[in-house]
């Protein structure tokens, strides 16, 4: 994997090598040298707000034993007096080894000419409403935790998960690369509930989800004790113009209480209304795993990128299990 720009870039063969070395890595049994990351720089260009993936790809190299630049806001960036986005990724391409991005168009509009004309890897770690590879992957590495253990050979579980996903249809980058991804899955089905237009006409750049799409909370209620995998995420209220025409969504205790024991809910954050704070500590609410997990799935993946990821690596955790 040369770049990553969608969940289209990873194959299922490198994405169960970065479950096996994320696993590795938060049980501690594997650790890199760190002397093999130590002249290694990464560069952090957010052309959008970020807390999670930003720092945890910044927490990620440092632990690893490689250094981060400083992350500059938009307005400190020649971007802001006219530089075009190609040019500013080819500047930081000569300072470091490896580049994340997030920016508010499609990574389509980034490249004047190739990928490749920067010379190192470059990470999507968000482009406007259509991809967040990275979140999709730690999503799938977070299911992975909790059902992989029946097929250890694939990143996707055997079993044949039902997914509900409760958000913005329209504009949600995490649903879309979540779907995308999972999708690979054998047999799993999917239902979608778009939460910021009850009359469910799907607009802007999701429409091919190819979900099934569940029309109220009341068929929620009823899929739900059928459901595996809930994931729930905001209303992206940056990407409406002239405000979201939403009502607002909230899982519940009722809702909760339908779930079955080992279903788990997911939530990319930031966590607004629809997932409540005094639900937070269910056992099936997964959301501060996905957050610990992301450091871990990036450290294997910028591992991976710098061609530093150990082919075996697995194996060593099977030696000491
Ligand atoms: N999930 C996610 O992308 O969170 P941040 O916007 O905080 O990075």
């Amino acid at each position: 994997m040369k770049h990553l720009m969608t969940v289209e870039d990873v194959t299922n063969e490198d994405l169960l090598r970065l479950f096996r070395s994320a696993e590795s890595m938060q049980t501690g049994i594997y650790r890199f040298t760190k002397g093999n990351f130590m002249d290694k720089i990464l560069c952090p260009l957010f052309l959008e707000p970020s807390t999670r993936t930003r720092h945890s790809f910044e927490s990620a190299m440092i632990r690893l034993g490689g250094n981060s630049l400083s992350a500059p806001t938009p307005e400190m960036l020649s971007i802001n007096k006219g530089e075009s986005i190609s040019d500013t990724l080819k500047t930081e391409s000569c300072y470091c080894d490896i580049m994340v991005v997030r920016a508010p168009v499609s990574y389509f509009e980034w490249f004047n000419f190739d990928m490749d004309y920067c010379g190192i890897p470059i990470i999507n770690a968000g482009d406007g409403p259509y991809n967040h590879p990275t979140q999709a992957m730690l999503d799938a590495y977070t299911i992975w935790e909790r059902y992989g253990h029946e097929d250890r050979t694939s990143p996707f579980a055997k079993r044949h998960l039902k997914h509900l996903i409760i958000g913005d249809l329209g504009h949600s980058r995490t649903i879309r690369s979540y779907v995308e991804l999972m999708r690979r899955a054998a047999g799993h089905e999917f239902y979608a509930f778009d939460s910021t237009n009850h009359s469910h006409k799907i607009e802007s750049v999701h429409d091919n989800l190819k979900v099934e799409y569940v029309r109220c909370e009341r068929d929620i209620v009823d899929l739900l004790p059928s459901i595996d995998v809930v994931y729930l995420n905001r209303v992206q209220t940056e990407r409406w113009k002239g405000g979201p025409r939403c009502y607002s969504f909230e899982f519940n205790t009722t809702m909760m209480n339908k779930l079955k024991d080992d279903a788990v809910v997911l939530n990319p954050g930031p966590r607004q209304e629809e997932l409540p704070v005094h639900l937070t500590n269910w056992n099936n609410v997964k959301m501060w795993e996905q957050v610990r997990n992301g450091l871990y799935l990036r450290m294997s993946l910028i591992s991976m990128m710098l061609g530093k990821l150990p082919d075996r690596m697995y194996e060593k955790k099977e030696a000491h299990a």
